[in-house]
């Protein structure tokens, strides 16, 4: 089974039971609405890379982790595309969550889907109980505050951040907390990981403020645009157009020079690599390749 199929798997039999499905239908209806069809899920399949990479000894554990990513991902996009954040009327090509569901729901259901993705942690670790300290201190790290997506998204209320501390938070964290609890869920320390989770989700920022900049809302399935639009800071704004895109190649170079030691560590080099030359804008080479 690959990896992307173990992940669906996991996601619908998850999804599918009492936690999400008892319980007022249209929430219900607006969680699966936020979670299927999905984007590109990058976050779990980063976070199942690297449990292989360190030995992936417990897989129910990986997919446990894998999924609670994946589910505090799709409930930050829910949140940011409130009309108190982006007021964006389209995710994954179809209406975002408040414009399909109104914005009660939206609020509740990124709500559920936080709380739903400690309790699929927790379900997961239920055969490796040792397993589930190490990956719930990676995975609150990435959501809250001072480093992770709450702060992230709270930046935009301050009248000045660097545009490195805004990217870490809002999207480089989730990716740190993937590469972590990949290692913490195969019982390695998730520790020597973050630096490769940061990198490769700070880089994946980038390319989104260049796509944000000169992408093609029918292929993004979601609206451009939008950091000019609501004053936000966007690398191709610091850096300009090809500014970033160098900014974006060094990030990536960075990112292949910071997979740590481990036995499937040419097998993890290849996968990055992939994902790394899939954020490149058409005709730009990866240096590092
Ligand atoms: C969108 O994330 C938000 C950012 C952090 C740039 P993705 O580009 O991973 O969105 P999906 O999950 O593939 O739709
Ligand atoms: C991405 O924010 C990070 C979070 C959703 C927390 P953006 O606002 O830049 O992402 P898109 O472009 O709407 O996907
Ligand atoms: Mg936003
Ligand atoms: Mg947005």
């Amino acid at each position: 089974m690959s990896d992307l199929q173990r992940i669906e798997q996991a996601l619908s039999t998850f999804l599918a039971g009492p936690q999400a499905s008892d319980g007022p239908p249209r929430l219900g209806e607006a969680i699966r609405y936020a979670v299927f069809p999905g984007g590109a899920r990058i976050r779990p399949r980063l976070c199942l890379a690297v449990a292989r990479a360190c030995g992936d000894d417990a897989p129910a554990v990986a997919d446990g982790a894998a999924i609670a990513i994946e589910m505090l991902h799709c409930a930050s996009l829910v949140h940011d595309d409130l009309p108190c954040f982006d007021d964006a009327a389209t995710r994954r090509g179809k209406p975002a969550v408040h414009k399909a569901f109104g914005e009660r729901l939206a609020v509740l259901g990124g709500d559920g889907l936080i709380v739903l993705a400690f309790q699929a942690l927790a379900q997961a670790c239920r055969s490796r109980p040792d397993r589930l300290a190490p990956l719930m201190a990676v995975v609150t790290r990435s959501v809250g505050t001072p480093h992770g997506i709450v702060a992230g998204q709270a930046w935009e209320c301050e009248p000045f951040v660097t545009l490195s501390q805004y990217q870490r938070a809002k999207t480089g964290a989730l990716f740190a907390a993937a590469t972590e609890a990949g290692a913490a869920a195969a019982g390695a320390s998730p520790e020597p990981w973050r630096l490769l989770g940061d990198r490769l989700g700070e880089a994946y920022q980038m390319a989104d403020d260049i796509r944000d900049v000169v992408g093609d809302p029918a292929l993004l399935g979601k609206p451009v645009g939008q950091d000019a639009a609501h004053g936000r800071p966007n690398g191709a704004g610091e850096y300009g157009l090809d500014g970033a895109v160098s900014k974006l190649e060094s990030l990536l170079a960075g990112t292949l020079a910071a997979i740590p030691p481990c036995p499937g560590a040419e097998q993890l080099r290849e996968h990055v690599l992939t994902e790394a030359r899939g954020l490149l804008p058409a005709g730009v080479a990866l240096r590092a390749a």
